[in-house]
Formats: C-alpha cells, structure tokens, sequence
C-alpha cells in the first residue's frame, strides 16, 4: 500500500508510538508475555510518517522491517519500555501506547535455565510492572510535563464501553482505542476494529478495515488536539 493522498496535519509534530507486547524473564530461555504482533503500532508509525510527524518507535518483540522514515528503538522488557517511552516522552507532542505491556514479572529471575526434575516445578511468583501510560497521564497532571495528547488503547471482551471508560479516566489519558476482541479480529490479523472513547466527549466508531485505516481515524482525532 502507497501512503499517498494523506493531509500533512502532523507536521511540525514529534510522537512516540510504542508497538509489540513486552516479554518478562523467568530464566535465561523462558519468558512470560503478551500476544501481540505489532502490526497495528507499526500501521501508526508509518501513517504518522506519512501525515509529516517526527516518529519515534519503540517496538517491543516485534519481527516487522522498520517503518522507512521513522526511528526505531528495539526493547525487550517492561523495563526497557518503560525507559525508551518516558524519554522519548519529554520532548514529544503526543504519545500512542499500543504495545501489550506485560501487566506482571516474576518476582525473581534464575540466572540459569530451570532444568525439569522428577517433582513438580516451583511456582513462579509474580509480581506487578509499573503502568507507563498511567504514569504519563500522572506526570502531566501532577508536573504539566510531557506530552499534549496521550492515547492508549484496551482490548476488552465484556462490559466493552463501561471497561474502556473506567480505564480512560483511571489513565488520565485523552483518548483509548478500544478494540473489540474476538471474531478474527486484532491479534495478528491485518483488519482491525474499534472505538475511540474521548475524554470529555462522544466515542467515535472505527468500522472493521485495514491497521492503517484504524490509524488514520486515531490521527484524525490526535491532529486537531495537537494544533
Ligand atoms: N499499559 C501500560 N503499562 C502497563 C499496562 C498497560 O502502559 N503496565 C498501557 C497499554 O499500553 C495500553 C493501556 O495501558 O495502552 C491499556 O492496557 P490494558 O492492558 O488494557 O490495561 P490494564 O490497566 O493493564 O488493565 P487490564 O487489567 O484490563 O489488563
Ligand atoms: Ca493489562
């Protein structure tokens, strides 16, 4: 697909878009992680590019080419998300978490492999990662650091609508993109579908369609925040 005929409404603008699903270690060959192909962070990045924006990429576990035009900085864990995000943030218009981030690690990480014994394994104690996108939302309400638009996005299967608008105002974020999950959609797949939950307005519905369109209709409510 040629990205032609977009308006240059992001020019001038620098966005960070986090894309992937972070990966935490249990031991030097095991992880626990979140399904997610990155495909729908790197339709961002590329559409964002093309709509004259200054792209940061922080891909996360992601086997995608490089998004041409965009910088591309690879993570592993929550950890290093979390790191590559908020510095990139400082400088940034507006920043769009797409990536699955891990919501727990082990507790403890073997520095060597856990070798399979006659007994049952250990149980693997978890605990909990820090939320990135809620700490954007809190440095700017407690600091008025950072970006003028933060969106995050929800895959949610029940109560869709009232989860998404619990989460949009526990975030503090301006926008989420709640995809409907299910149906063949999301994980992996090229179309997507979803509803933009706005913060002190209307949800405004994407129809199933392709990742970039998906992307261009999240731009189409960013560009107007931003100018
Ligand atoms: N997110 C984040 N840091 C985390 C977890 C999630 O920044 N530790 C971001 C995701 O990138 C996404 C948004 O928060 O943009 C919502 O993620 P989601 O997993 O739906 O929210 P959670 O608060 O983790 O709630 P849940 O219990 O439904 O998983
Ligand atoms: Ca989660």
């Amino acid at each position: 697909r040629v990205l032609r005929g977009r308006p240059r409404d992001l020019a001038g603008h620098k966005i960070v878009i986090s894309a992937g699903g972070t990966r935490e270690a249990i031991d030097p060959v095991r992880f626990i992680g979140n399904r997610s192909s990155g495909l729908q962070g790197y339709a961002l990045a590329r559409t964002a590019v093309a709509r004259g924006a200054e792209v940061t990429l922080v891909a996360a576990n992601v086997s995608l080419p490089d998004p041409a035009g965009a910088a591309v900085v690879r993570v592993g864990s929550t950890a290093e998300l979390r790191e590559a995000v908020l510095a990139a943030s400082e400088k940034a218009d507006a920043v769009v978490m797409a990536a699955a981030v891990a919501d727990f690690r082990p507790a403890s990480r073997h520095e060597s492999k856990i070798k399979k014994t006659d007994g049952e394994p250990d149980p693997i104690h978890l605990t909990k990662n820090p939320d990135i996108l809620a700490e954007l939302g809190r440095l700017r309400r407690e600091a008025g650091a950072g970006p003028r638009v933060i969106v995050g996005f929800a895959a949610e299967t029940d109560d869709v609508l009232a989860n998404g608008q619990a989460k949009l105002a526990r975030k503090g974020c301006d926008l989420l993109v709640v995809n409907q999950v299910g149906e063949g959609l999301a994980f992996g797949t090229p179309d997507n579908a979803a509803t933009v939950l706005v913060a002190g307005g209307e949800p405004v519905e994407v129809p199933r369609g392709p990742k970039d369109d998906v992307a261009d209709a999240v731009w189409d409510l960013v560009a107007p925040r931003l100018s």
